[in-house]
């Protein structure tokens, strides 16, 4: 199971209906993304701060949550900046991002609440900077997107791990997952 980073950013895209004017409307308020960003961090590590178990992994090594301050507001902008105009680099950048949270263990049950908070908090803020409801929805399909790359990512590291220490094949380990998640309905 490879990914290719680029093309499931194509698929998702079109899956999520990013536009062209979205990416535009983003890019023309990137001056704004990084303004509001150092607050969205403190939100966001706010949220994940109230939950015990979240709270121990922001908290397990040194200098763990300074650090992630700083990635998350270089993510936050990079949403509106698109890197590369949403290309290779910012597929790529989003799927080591992906993989890192697999990495350490952080999975769709974490991540999507989290990513919703996100959501709320730029709404709110939209809403006190009298920004039109189309920043926000391009705002939200960025999101989502970036939320897929995170939720794929799990899945397919998992996944091949899996594939490598039992040496299925990835037929077999599909029909597996199908089979028995048919029969636990
Ligand atoms: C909206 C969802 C999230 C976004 C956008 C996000 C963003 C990021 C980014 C950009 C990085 C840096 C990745 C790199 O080093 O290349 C990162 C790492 C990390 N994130 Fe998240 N994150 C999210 C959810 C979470 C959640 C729910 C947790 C739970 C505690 C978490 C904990 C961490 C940790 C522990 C690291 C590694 C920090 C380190 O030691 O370098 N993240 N995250």
């Amino acid at each position: 199971m490879t990914l290719e980073p680029q093309a499931f950013l194509s698929l998702v895209e079109k899956r999520v209906g990013l536009t062209d004017e979205d990416k535009a409307l983003l890019k023309s308020e990137a001056d704004w993304g990084l303004k509001i960003a150092s607050d969205m961090a403190d939100h966001f590590y706010a949220y994940l701060g109230r939950d015990e178990e979240m709270n121990a992994t922001l908290h397990a090594s040194e200098g763990r949550i300074h650090r992630l301050r700083e990635t998350f507001i270089q993510w936050f902008h990079e949403m509106f900046t698109g890197m590369d105009d949403w290309g290779y680099a910012y597929a790529e950048r989003r799927w080591k991002i992906g993989l890192v949270h697999t990495c350490i263990g952080i999975g769709p049950q974490h991540v999507v609440p989290a990513m919703a908070t996100v959501i709320y908090q730029v709404g709110k803020r939209l809403q006190a900077d009298d920004k039109n409801e189309s920043l926000k929805d391009a705002l939200s399909r960025i999101c989502m997107i970036d939320l897929a790359f995170i939720e794929q990512a799990y899945v397919e590291a998992s996944s091949s791990a899996v594939l490598q220490e039992t040496g299925w094949t990835e037929g077999l380990f599909r029909r597996l997952i199908t089979t028995g998640a048919c029969s636990t309905r």
